[in-house]
């Protein structure tokens, strides 16, 4: 476990990097298009943008995307799978996994996060600081769970979908795909796909 590659130099990336570092990770390159003029992010180097990383990967050990937005995050997960990088996950060593829970690849789990036993998640997943994933959810692809958001056991998560901030989801509840649940909300019955809720019970935000 010597270079990684980070995908992505902003503030989930700085966390990202911190999670690696702790978890063993030495010599840390990120790559971003703001590259040359951000020349560093925090205390790890941007040494280059995606398509640098990708002419040289075989200089890295592992590959992580660092992208807080979900479409954004999977559109580089999936050029960087495409050109042969290798796609790690960074589990901070103060977060908590169950040994039957299943993760995919491309997954970054940060300090005082817990996934319970049978949850599964999907690849390219952000489950963020003391996020908390119970029993027997199910995840699918690219989806972000923010900082303290807790999902209750039996929950399903659609693709690309992101869970606000402090945000509690009731047990078996389904969400749907590209959802978004607002900061704080309390999800107490099913989404459907591709809008926003708010509040306590969550309803549609109306814009
Ligand atoms: C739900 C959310 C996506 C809406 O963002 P937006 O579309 O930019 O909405 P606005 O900020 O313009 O607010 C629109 C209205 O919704 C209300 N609103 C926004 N977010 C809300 C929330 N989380 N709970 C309750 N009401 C909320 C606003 O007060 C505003 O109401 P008004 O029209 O009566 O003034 C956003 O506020 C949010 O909660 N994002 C999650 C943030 C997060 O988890 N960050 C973690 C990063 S790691």
């Amino acid at each position: 476990m010597n270079r990684l590659a980070i995908i992505g130099a902003g503030g989930h990336g700085k966390v990202v990097a911190d999670a690696a570092q702790a978890a063993g990770w030495v010599d840390i390159h990120f790559f971003d298009s703001a590259w040359p003029v951000k020349s560093n992010n925090g205390h790890w180097p941007v040494v280059g943008n995606t398509q640098h990383y990708i002419e040289k990967m075989n200089l890295y050990d592992g590959v992580v995307i660092a992208i807080g937005v979900c479409e954004t995050r999977e559109t580089e997960f999936q050029t960087i799978k495409a050109a042969g990088g290798q796609i790690i996950n960074i589990i901070h060593p103060k977060a908590t996994l169950s040994p039957f829970a299943r993760i995919g690849i491309g997954v970054v789990v940060f300090a005082g996060a817990v996934i319970n036993v049978d949850a599964v998640i999907g690849n390219n997943c952000i489950i963020n600081t003391a996020a908390t994933i119970d029993h027997d959810c199910v995840l699918k692809d690219s989806i972000h769970v923010a900082p303290g958001a807790h999902i209750s056991g039996n929950v399903t998560i659609g693709y690309g979908s992101w869970i606000g901030v402090g945000a509690t989801v009731r047990q078996g509840v389904r969400i749907g795909e590209h959802v978004v649940v607002g900061a704080g909300a309390v999800v107490v019955k099913d989404i459907p796909n591709y809008i926003t809720v708010v509040g306590n019970p969550a309803k549609l935000l109306s814009i």
